[in-house]
């Protein structure tokens, strides 16, 4: 069934001129390229969007680093979007991810994986809604 993901490209991933290769990834998949932006959030926004993560010790610091510089934000559409994009993104942590996937390309660390991908259709809509109200 066709759905919306949201996908996020972090500050390092924009920083080191990765957003066309990674937006060529989601097309040559399927995945349409509906709505697209540049932008540089919020620290409300982002501790908005990490609150689930807001006990961890590394919660300010991952807040400070999404907030750093920009980010390029989208929405793709396409067959099971969201779980085709987590598997083009790749684990969480790239020493774990393999080769071929976003992360396992190109992720340096946990904090530095270069792109977000939302984990279930309701959190999609939740994170469009977020995003791009
Ligand atoms: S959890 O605890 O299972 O919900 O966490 P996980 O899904 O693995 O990661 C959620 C996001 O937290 C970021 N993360 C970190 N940032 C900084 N330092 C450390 N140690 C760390 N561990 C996880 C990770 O990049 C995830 O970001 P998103 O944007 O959700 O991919």
């Amino acid at each position: 069934m066709s759905e919306k993901a949201f996908v996020m490209i972090k500050p390092d991933g924009v920083e080191r001129g990765l957003v066309g290769d990674i937006l060529s990834r989601f097309e040559k998949k399927g995945l349409r390229l509906i709505k697209a932006e540049l932008k540089r959030i919020s620290k409300e926004t982002a501790e908005e969007h990490y609150g689930h993560l807001k006990a961890k010790p590394f919660f300010g610091e991952l807040v400070d680093y999404i907030t750093s510089g920009p980010v390029f934000a989208m929405i793709v559409e396409g067959e099971a979007a969201v779980r085709n994009a987590r598997s083009l993104i790749g684990p969480t942590n790239p020493a774990e991810a393999a080769p071929g996937t976003i992360r396992g390309d190109y992720g340096t660390g946990v904090e530095r994986n270069v792109i977000h991908g939302s984990d279930s259709p309701e959190n999609a809509s939740q994170e469009i809604e977020r995003f791009f109200n």
